[in-house]
């Protein structure tokens, strides 16, 4: 079952989809090798949750293909995609707030692992969660909240994980901490798609960039060359 080595981790083919009759995707094309942290790059409603949806089941398409390691799992539930290893990180970050940090962790003993081992995975690699806790979740610090988030994505032995703006409302210096971490993460065979509005660090650390706009892919590369078109077509903007 395994796949070749030219199959990718993710696939999305000519995806469209939409909320009641109004379409965000107008045929969204995507591939993400294994092991690859790719990011999805663009403005405000340009689609990138919408995709990030799709391909955790939270939004149906209307058309094309969602692949994963080449199976067809366009349509499956949310539950199905998280068992073969879809793990979303959505806008708002996925804790529960009036919970501790302890309890919080502790959630997802649904995986099968041990107390013990769900709080090991999560001190150690994020220190500063074991001083906090026993903290409320919502009491945490912006970046703290993320890597608590982070943490419990981890407990699940992800294939793939999904990071909805990682960045909302943090300081540039927490942001460049925690892709720094993500980075790490991919360097142990997590496959990982990122999403933000702003590009820059996302282009000091991505294997692969995509730029979506209006519910389209308008470009995808490598960073420095989508750097390079994106300076280029933002100073063709402000020299008219
Ligand atoms: N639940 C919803 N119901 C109706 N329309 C929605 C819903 N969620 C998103 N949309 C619309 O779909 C389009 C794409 O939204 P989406 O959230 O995917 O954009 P985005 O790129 O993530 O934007 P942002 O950077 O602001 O988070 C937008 O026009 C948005 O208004
Ligand atoms: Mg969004």
């Amino acid at each position: 079952m395994a796949p070749g080595p030219d199959v990718p981790l993710l696939e999305l083919r000519g995806i469209r989809a939409g909320y009641e009759r109004v379409e965000a995707l107008h045929g969204v094309d995507l591939s993400v090798p294994g092991g690859a942290l790719v990011g999805i790059l663009g403005p405000n409603g340009a689609g990138k949750s919408s995709t990030l949806k799709v391909i955790a089941g939270l939004l149906r398409p209307s058309s094309g293909t969602v692949l994963l390691e080449g199976h067809d799992v366009t349509g499956a539930s949310p539950v199905q995609l998280a068992r073969a290893g879809v793990c979303l990180i959505p806008e708002g970050r996925g804790i529960f707030p009036n919970l501790t940090v302890r309890e919080n962790v502790l959630m997802d003993s649904y995986t099968g692992r041990s107390p013990a081992d769900l709080e090991a995975i999560a001190y150690d690699r994020f220190p500063v969660l074991s001083k906090r806790r026993d903290q409320v979740a919502g009491t945490l610090s912006g970046g703290e909240q993320q890597m608590l988030s982070l943490s419990r994505a981890l407990s699940t032995d992800p294939a793939l994980i999904l990071l909805d703006e990682l960045s909302m409302g943090l300081a540039p210096l927490i942001v460049e901490q925690l892709f720094h971490i993500v980075r790490e993460l991919t360097a142990t065979g997590v496959t990982t798609v990122v999403v933000e509005q702003f590009a820059d660090v996302v282009l000091d650390i991505a294997d692969e960039v995509i730029v979506m706009a209006h519910g389209r892919v308008r470009l995808r590369g490598a960073p420095k060359a989508v750097r390079k078109e994106l300076q280029a077509a933002y100073l063709g903007k402000t020299s008219h």
